[in-house]
């Protein structure tokens, strides 16, 4: 529990400042008995409040997700080869070092992007210089589908992407392609998240998103192909909704930052103007995309995976 500290404080602040406006009581002096004895006691009142709410905080951290499977995955070229496509396409955008390259060595903090100082979440190192050299391959699909680690605290960034609703296989491919990666990077530690007092005081008031729900019993894909069903699923695990909304038709005020614009614009793109435009972040109007939007990741998706998101996006209906 690294937010120790963070949360001991208060506690020993409320406790020093009720006895003080215990001691302000005291005073024989009216107005020092009520000046000082009402601030006091304000104080103490809204500081005791925040200590509650932190701890509560604390306490949702703690998932107790049920036990890790027992899994061991053979790691067959195949499955390795769309493990790979998948942490290109995606993971990447948050555990690579630099948001330019592809790979998974982790270190990135990914709190300086969130609106408000919630804490340090840093991507951890996914090769075997990280943490996961040490856990089992049911810890790893645990972390991907619950979103908690093998010590049973919540993954909050992760569970607020929907990597969780990677299929069974998919979800395995990705285990058997880390397990093929070589060392790379430096280890990123133990505990990735690590809350400040304001980002446990307004988890435990319900302030912060929710986890995503967690899809029940095994989760299929249809066969992989550029089809509009298969992109249908990969816009399933992708977080394209998170900013384009939940009909791709324009992120609303009041959801997390940013908003993507209107995604029915893609309708009148040719496919090779939708891969050049995620693969070189200029669109056809020659609008250069900002670094909000995580074209770098969409645009190392295989040819196949893109083709299937361009079926996807110019088949939907209109809204
Ligand atoms: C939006 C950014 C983001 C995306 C996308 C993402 N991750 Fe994560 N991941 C994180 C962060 C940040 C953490 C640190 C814990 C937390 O806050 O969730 C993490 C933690 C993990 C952990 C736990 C490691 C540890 O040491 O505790 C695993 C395993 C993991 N991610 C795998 C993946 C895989 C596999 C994918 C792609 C299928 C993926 N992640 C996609 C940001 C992301
Ligand atoms: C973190 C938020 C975020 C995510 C996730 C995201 N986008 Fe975007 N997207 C944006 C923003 C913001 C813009 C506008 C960028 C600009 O114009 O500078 C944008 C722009 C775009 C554009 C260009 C629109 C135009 O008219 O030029 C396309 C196409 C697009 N996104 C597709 C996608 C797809 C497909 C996905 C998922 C695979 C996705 N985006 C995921 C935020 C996001």
């Amino acid at each position: 529990m690294p937010e120790i500290l963070e949360i001991a404080l208060p506690i020993m602040l409320a406790s020093l400042l009720t006895y003080a406006s215990l001691r302000a009581f005291r005073q024989k002096r009216a107005i020092v008995r009520w000046g000082l004895g009402s601030v006091a006691t304000l104080l103490t009142v809204i500081i005791t409040i925040a200590s509650v709410l932190a701890l509560a905080g604390l306490a949702r951290l703690d998932a107790h997700g049920g036990p890790a499977a027992s899994l061991t995955i053979a790691g067959a070229a195949e499955q390795v080869h769309r493990g790979h496509e998948i942490a290109d396409g995606f993971c990447s955008g948050c555990h690579a070092p630099d948001d330019a390259v592809a790979g998974l060595a982790g270190g990135r903090d990914l709190g300086k992007h969130l609106p408000l100082p919630l804490g340090t979440f840093v991507a951890p190192n996914l090769t075997p210089t990280g943490p996961l050299a040490e856990w089992s391959d049911g810890d790893i699909f645990r972390a991907i589908r619950d979103d908690v680690d093998p010590g049973g605290r919540r993954l909050f960034i992760m569970s607020l992407t929907n990597a969780s609703r990677l299929s069974d296989d998919d979800t395995k491919a990705v285990i058997a392609y880390l397990r093929s990666l070589r060392p790379d990077g430096r280890n990123t530690g133990a505990t990735p998240d690590r809350f400040t007092l304001l980002g446990l005081v307004m988890l435990g008031a319900h302030m912060l998103p929710d986890p995503k729900p967690i899809p029940a019993g095994i989760v299929t894909a249809p066969p992989q192909a550029p089809t509009r069903e298969f992109g249908e699923y990969i816009l399933s695990y992708q977080d394209c909704r998170e900013c384009h909304g939940k009909a791709l038709s324009g992120g609303v005020p009041g959801q997390l930052p940013p908003l993507g614009p209107d995604l029915n614009v893609v309708k009148v793109w040719s496919f090779d103007q939708f891969a050049a435009t995620m693969r070189t972040g200029v669109d056809p109007t020659g609008h250069e995309l900002g670094k909000e939007m995580p074209w770098r990741p969409v645009g190392r998706m295989s040819d196949d995976e893109l083709r299937a998101t361009y079926e996807y996006l110019t088949h939907m209906p209109a809204s």
